[in-house]
């Protein structure tokens, strides 16, 4: 059986990447090995075209641009990263994937038809088997982003990280209509509470749906 493909998706501060390696260690725990991985990025080709993207380097080429480039970095990840270990029956968990470009370059201005033939040209059916939306309050997650003490990769904030609140709260709204639309395949996990209770709400989420699968890659030699 293959590999189980879980993407996290969330506002900025949602704290997706702690969240990740978290399920991974508690995959780890149970013998079952995960690739964590991100997007724009997490493949050699797909990190270059992150530079150009986040940095800022490719505004000036309008929203369009933008989304195909997205579109392309994902395409490069899928084939040189997810679906080789998915066919090595790993999991694998993403921070962000095509649901952000709906919500990210659909906020901005591209058609919704758009940034759909995008993704069906980028992934080419290797959807999500689960996606995890961590909803963040845009107040309290934005409050968290401007305390990290991280490395920042771009001087100061990345590309998107400086639109207004406003924004913010758009983009939150979108993702949480696309759950709305979307129940069996996308989550929601209350991304405000301590990130102790968040850990719990995702692993009784990730237990509960794949609990069949958990059991026969926990069994195997
Ligand atoms: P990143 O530094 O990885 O941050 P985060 O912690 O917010 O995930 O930045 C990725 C940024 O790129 C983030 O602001 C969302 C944006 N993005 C898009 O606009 N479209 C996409 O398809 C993806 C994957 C990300």
């Amino acid at each position: 059986m293959p590999g189980i493909f879980i993407s996290f998706e969330g506002g900025e501060g949602a704290g997706k990447s702690t969240q990740i390696q978290r399920l991974r260690d508690k995959l780890a725990s149970k013998g079952i090995e995960a690739i964590t991985t991100r997007e724009p990025g997490g493949s050699q080709g797909a990190e270059l075209i992150r530079e150009v993207l986040l940095s800022g380097a490719a505004k000036g080429y309008g929203v369009t641009a933008e989304a195909v480039l997205f579109a392309a970095a994902r395409a490069d990840h899928i084939d040189t990263l997810i679906k080789p270990a998915l066919d090595d029956d790993k999991w694998v968990l993403c921070d962000r994937f095509a649901d952000s470009s709906r919500v990210y370059q659909g906020e901005s201005g591209v058609p919704p038809q758009t940034v759909e033939a995008l993704q069906q040209v980028a992934i080419a059916g290797h959807n999500p088997d689960m996606t995890l939306l961590i909803n963040v309050t845009p107040e309290v997650g934005l409050a968290r982003v401007s305390k990290r003490t991280a490395p920042v990769e771009f001087d100061g904030p990345d590309r998107f990280e400086t639109d207004t609140l406003e924004t913010h709260r758009r983009r939150q709204e979108m993702f949480l209509d696309m759950a709305r639309n979307e129940p069996d395949r996308i989550v929601v996990i209350d991304g405000d509470q301590s990130q102790d209770k968040v850990t719990e709400d995702i692993w009784q989420a990730v237990q509960s749906r794949f609990e069949e699968q958990i059991k026969q890659d926990t069994a195997r030699p």
